[in-house]
Order: structure tokens, then sequence, then C-alpha cells
């Protein structure tokens, strides 16, 4: 499919993709659609996809919620940033993070060192219209979603803006998205 917004023709894209020599590592807020988008990127650069909550799920052999409720979100982030780190260093193409990866001051470090960083962000109705369609979040079980996501926004985006790409995710399809993130990283590289 083209890409309406740049009118990318495929081989422009793949030129593009063929610059591309880092991970491409999609940070932002819980609902914003990061592994949506991270999939159709992957897609359209003809790489790989990795979302690291599954590979921390798949690692501990629990689920997010499961490691939170034991273990506390101290040991959470601690093996948050190693699946990551772990994940870039086996260059896959497309790395979608959970929302507090970036948040954290040593996996920030690492994603900005060895990644190409994507800050994906939306309005707060939107993400939680999307976050409400799972339960599985254990921070947003303990309150109005609306809430909480409000004051991670305020709390969390002067750390997001250090990616040195920002796309904002309408309620638009996210193959627009994905065009977006590839104008970017054209342009950064
Ligand atoms: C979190 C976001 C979640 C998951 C965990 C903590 C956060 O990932 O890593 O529940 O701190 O924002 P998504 O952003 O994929 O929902």
């Amino acid at each position: 499919m083209r890409c309406a917004t740049a009118a990318l023709t495929p081989a422009e894209i793949g030129a593009i993709a063929r610059r591309i020599d880092r991970p491409v590592v999609l940070v932002g807020l819980m609902g914003v659609g990061k592994s949506t988008v991270g999939r159709k990127l992957a897609g359209m650069l003809q790489t790989d996809f990795v979302d690291a909550d599954e590979a921390i799920e798949q690692a501990a052999s629990l689920r997010v919620a499961e490691i939170f409720d034991r273990f506390g979100e101290a040991y959470f982030r601690d093996g948050e940033r190693r699946v990551i780190a772990r994940l870039i260093e086996e260059g896959h193409g497309v790395i979608a993070t959970g929302g507090g990866a970036f948040v954290q001051d040593e996996t920030r470090a690492l994603i900005l060192e060895k990644g190409i960083a994507v800050w994906i962000d939306c309005d707060i109705a939107t993400l939680v219209e999307r976050t409400g369609r799972r339960d599985d979040r254990p921070l947003l079980r303990d309150g109005d979603p609306a809430e909480i996501l409000t004051r991670l926004s305020r709390e969390r985006a002067p750390f997001y803006a250090e990616a040195p790409i920002r796309v904002e995710s309408g309620r638009g399809p996210q193959h627009d998205t994905a065009c977006q993130v590839i104008e970017g990283i054209d342009r950064w590289l």
C-alpha cells in the first residue's frame, strides 16, 4: 500500500529501509498503538517486529500483571531493561516497548544510544478508549483511567520528548501513523 501522506512508493520505502542501521524503537503511553503501528511498520520496511512486553512475559513465564503483583514494579523495570537490551543486541527491526520503559534513565539511555527512538503520541480521549478494550494493565486498575493517563502523560512527556522523532497517532488508520514514522526516520537519518 502506498503512503498517502507522503506519497512514498514501495521503492522509496525500500530505499529508506536500507539506510536504517539500528532497531526502530517505539515509545509512548499505553494505548497509543505501539504494537499495531510496529507490526505495520515492520511489514512496510520488510523487517521483523518484536513486542518487548511479550518478550518479558516469555522470559518470566508470567503475564506483566502477575510480575507486578508478585514482585512489584521495580522488579518488572529491571527485567524490562534487560530484555530491551537483549532485543536491541539481537538486532530486531522494530521493537515496541511498554509505556514506562523510556521513563527509566538506563533504559532510555540504552535506546537513545543503540536504537532509533520514535515517540508515538496521542490525545487522552483516544488513549482511554483504546486502553478500555483490555483490563490487564496494572497501572490502570486502581482508579479512573482518564485521570491516571492524564497524570502519566504530564509526568512522562518530558522523557518521551527526548526521542528524536515524534509522530501523532490519530483515530485514523494505523497505516498512516506507520507512514509518518517512515517519513520521520527519513528526515532524521
Ligand atoms: C506500562 C505499560 C505497559 C506495560 C506495563 C507498564 C507503563 O505496556 O509495560 O503495564 O508503565 O506505562 P503498554 O504501553 O504496551 O500498555
